[in-house]
């Protein structure tokens, strides 16, 4: 039979938004709404922008990697336990258009030094990341991402598929919130996975797009001690758009970890070209917020609170949902996994189920059967459970 093309998120989104039936449900892009269904504006963030509006003096900004202040708070959640993260010469951080906007560079970085490396994906993984990262030449490898049973990660076939990679290769790691899956490795896991890629010569590059909706902040980010140990370099894109909510603001970092400082300071001066060669300058609303918030004691702890308030929800949703389909009857149908974190989780349906979810119910959930439970509200679960009677 022939393989239908996935429809992205972005032609979801088209669909839905043309879609007449006032009780349609948009469960495709990862945005947190809150149970009226708004996405709200966390009051960290709020206090920050006005404080901006009141205070900027000038909007000269000619910063290409981002300001000294933003980087500073960039380090600060990537390396929580690490005294002098100011003076720490191994790290770069580089101000991005969000993670996808890292990722792009890295796309490019990795053309301009290794052209003929493979970078390796998760299959499945977030659909836009073979795009994003389309510049470098080399072309991509797929590891196979799967529960081992209801409870963790099968790192087997994971070690099995890496086999094929060659040293030079990079493997992107969902550091946390594994899009689309939910599922993420151990401590000991990750552990694992660094001394994998240590032995084989890997270099790992970190989506970290979710931090802070695992565990939290501190705790996402436990996993890079074992890597800053082991590996020689790797590299993180991370953002603050779901973090923050600050969506609109495209505000991410690209940070390289690197053995070698003057590989750093290459690699460093290479990324200012390629920025300068291409959008010249990162806009300053969404750093200005971040900065703001993470390099004040006591604006850091009332975000932290904020983020901890959103985690919780989720949390809750999760369990609430679980408990309809358990009502319902169809929790072992759909789930194949129950530890899953951050805002998606996959459901086991055929294509003609999500088909029928999206025509006959008005229900919208990607192709890969994932669907956002940051935006289902607990009052739409029953509905949403009995759509899912319905159509398996
Ligand atoms: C998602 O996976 O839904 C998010 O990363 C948003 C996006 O741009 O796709």
């Amino acid at each position: 039979m022939p393989t239908r093309t996935k429809t992205s998120i972005v032609q979801l989104l088209e669909r839905y938004n043309q879609d007449p039936r006032v009780d349609k449900l948009n469960l495709t892009v990862g945005v947190y709404t809150d149970e009226s269904g708004r996405c709200p504006i966390l009051d960290s963030v709020r206090e920050a922008e006005y404080f901006r509006v009141k205070n900027q003096a000038s909007k000269a900004s000619f910063n290409l990697a981002g300001t000294i202040e933003y980087q500073q708070a960039v380090r600060t959640i990537l390396f929580p336990t690490m005294i002098n993260r100011r003076e720490d010469s191994n790290v770069q951080v580089i101000q991005t258009l969000g993670a996808s906007g890292a990722l792009h560079l890295v796309g490019r970085l990795i053309n301009h030094y290794f052209p003929t490396a493979r970078i390796w994906l998760s299959s499945p993984t977030w659909e836009n990341h073979p795009a994003v990262l389309n510049s470098h030449m080399g072309g991509f490898g797929y590891y196979r991402y799967q529960p081992a049973n209801q409870e963790q990660l099968c790192m087997e076939t994971i070690f099995e598929d890496l086999q094929s990679a060659r040293p030079g290769d990079f493997v992107l790691l969902h550091a946390c919130c594994h899009n689309p899956t939910g599922i993420d490795p151990t401590l000991s896991q990750w552990e694992k996975f660094a001394d994998f890629c240590a032995e084989r010569k890997l270099i790992p590059l970190f989506d970290f797009a979710y931090q802070g909706f695992a565990h939290s902040l501190q705790k996402d980010a436990e996993l890079f001690i074992a890597f800053r140990e082991r590996l020689d370099m790797f590299l993180i894109c991370s953002s603050f758009s779901k973090n923050m909510g600050i969506y609109d603001e495209r505000t991410g970092a690209l940070t390289l970890i690197f053995k070698d400082t003057n590989k750093l300071e290459d690699w460093y001066k290479t990324i200012k070209i390629l920025i300068r060669s291409s959008y010249s300058m990162p806009p300053t609303h969404g750093s200005f917020i971040v900065s703001h918030i993470i390099n004040d004691t006591l604006r850091f702890a009332h975000w932290q609170q904020e983020l901890a308030g959103i985690r919780n929800d989720l949390q809750r949703r999760r369990s609430i949902l679980f408990s309809e389909m358990s009502k319902f009857g169809i929790i072992d149908k759909v789930l194949s996994y129950r530890q899953q974190q951050g805002m998606f989780l996959c459901l086991n349906l055929s294509q003609q189920e999500i088909d029928s979810l999206r025509d006959k119910q008005g229900i919208y959930i990607l192709d890969s059967g994932r669907m956002c439970i940051a935006s289902l509200s607990i009052a739409n679960m029953p509905r949403f459970c009995e759509a899912l009677m319905c159509v398996i």
